[in-house]
């Protein structure tokens, strides 16, 4: 990929394009992990997973994006399912020796930079998230390096190396009360890897911000059009987005929040039908609190990171039964830090979850928890 530039013509580092291969390897492991089940397997496994998290005092924190059966197993074991804050949140505030994350790899590595005495498990560590890879250490070192007069705000899809050299890591849930706090502080922001998110906080705060052009394969295919087009057919809905979504998507939201906001907002009385741009695991939650209502995929592309038919996250969907019993088996997936490297990205991340104890405080202060 060439080095695009922003307006004032400041030039970012060449991104490492994914290629087809590294979807196709992620699409082969999640084919495996949902192939049939021969009768009488799912259950077996189900069981020898419940089983096995309670011999090795483990507990499974799942994100939204997984299956069905991976978010109803954490749910029936005392686990979690939950957006990538909360995930991080869960794993440090439980007692268990082990934590199990289902999600992709840089959810597992800020289980670890969080509780490096825990011992931290995936199904699969290999996978991963375009954004992550789309922002490789040493460019983003040598490009803070280059602008040292802005504060470095990494979002959570990145690696630990990238979080190491960063000033704050910011979720989707949280991104916007973190950059409001630092336009208090007249702070000018890098912001990276993902271009659409940050041009969103970028337009609702007007902070000046260096926008690094990283970008999810799968939000990044929603279409306005096919969106417009649904909405006439069903003109009661309403319209929920992820702010990984291009701006002319978000442009068209009744709603733009993190994967916890959107289910949240589906909770609404008021509201039976919803089209909803983010990825289709989260219907599991939503059809789960409201079975009546109608949830409805917006539409897309269809092309790139997902397959022509669907929406999953081809990273997410390397999680399954069958791998997530295996790891518990060998232990073969543990997740490992430099702890040179670990001690640096707890620093921004630490400051993340002080923000949001500090936010949920004012809002119980306010009467509004
Ligand atoms: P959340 O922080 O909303 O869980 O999003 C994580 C993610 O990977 C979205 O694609
Ligand atoms: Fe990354 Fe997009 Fe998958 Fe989320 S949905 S893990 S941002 S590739």
């Amino acid at each position: 990929m060439t080095a695009p530039s922003d307006k004032r013509d400041i030039t970012f580092p060449s991104l490492p394009s994914i290629d087809q291969g590294q979807l196709d390897e992620a699409w082969a492991e999640a084919a495996r992990q949902s192939a049939e089940y021969a009768p009488g397997e799912r259950r077996a496994l189900k069981e020898r997973i419940k089983q096995l998290l309670k011999e090795q005092d483990a507990v499974l924190v799942a994100h939204y994006y997984t299956s069905d059966d991976l978010q109803q197993l954490a749910e029936e074991t005392g686990g979690h399912v939950a957006d990538s804050l909360e995930m991080a949140r869960f794993g440090n505030e439980h007692p268990a020796s082990t934590l199990v994350v289902a999600g992709v790899c840089f959810m597992g590595e800020t289980a670890k930079i969080l509780n490096p005495e825990k011992r931290v498990l995936m199904p699969d560590k290999r996978a991963t998230c375009s954004l992550d890879l789309e922002c490789p250490a040493e460019p983003f070192a040598r490009f803070c390096d280059a602008h040292p007069d802005y504060t470095s705000v990494v979002y959570a899809n990145t690696s630990a190396a990238v979080k190491a050299r960063a000033d704050w890591v910011v979720t989707s849930g949280i991104a916007l009360p973190i950059i409001k706090h630092l336009a208090t502080q007249q702070e000018k922001v890098l912001w990276a890897p993902d271009r659409h998110l940050g041009s969103y906080v970028q337009g609702r705060t007007g902070v000046d911000m260096l926008i690094w052009p990283g970008s999810c394969v799968v939000h990044e295919q929603f279409k306005a059009d096919g969106i417009k087009k649904l909405h006439e057919k069903y003109p009661q809905a309403q319209v929920l987005v992820h702010p990984e979504s291009p701006a002319d998507v978000i442009a068209l939201a009744d709603v733009v929040d993190s994967t916890t906001g959107l289910i949240k907002a589906s909770l609404n009385p008021e509201v039976q039908q919803f089209i909803v741009a983010t990825e289709p695991g989260i219907f599991y939650k939503m059809k789960q609190a409201s079975p009546r209502k109608t949830f409805l995929e917006a539409p897309s592309g269809g092309l790139g990171g997902s397959c022509e038919s669907c929406l999953r996250c081809p990273w997410m969907a390397m999680n399954g039964l069958r791998n997530l019993a295996r790891v518990l088996e060998t232990g073969d997936q543990e997740i490992t830090i430099n702890e040179d490297v670990r001690r640096k990205a707890l620093l921004p991340i630490q400051r993340m979850l002080d923000f949001a104890k500090q936010q949920r405080i004012t809002m119980k202060d306010k009467g509004n928890a």
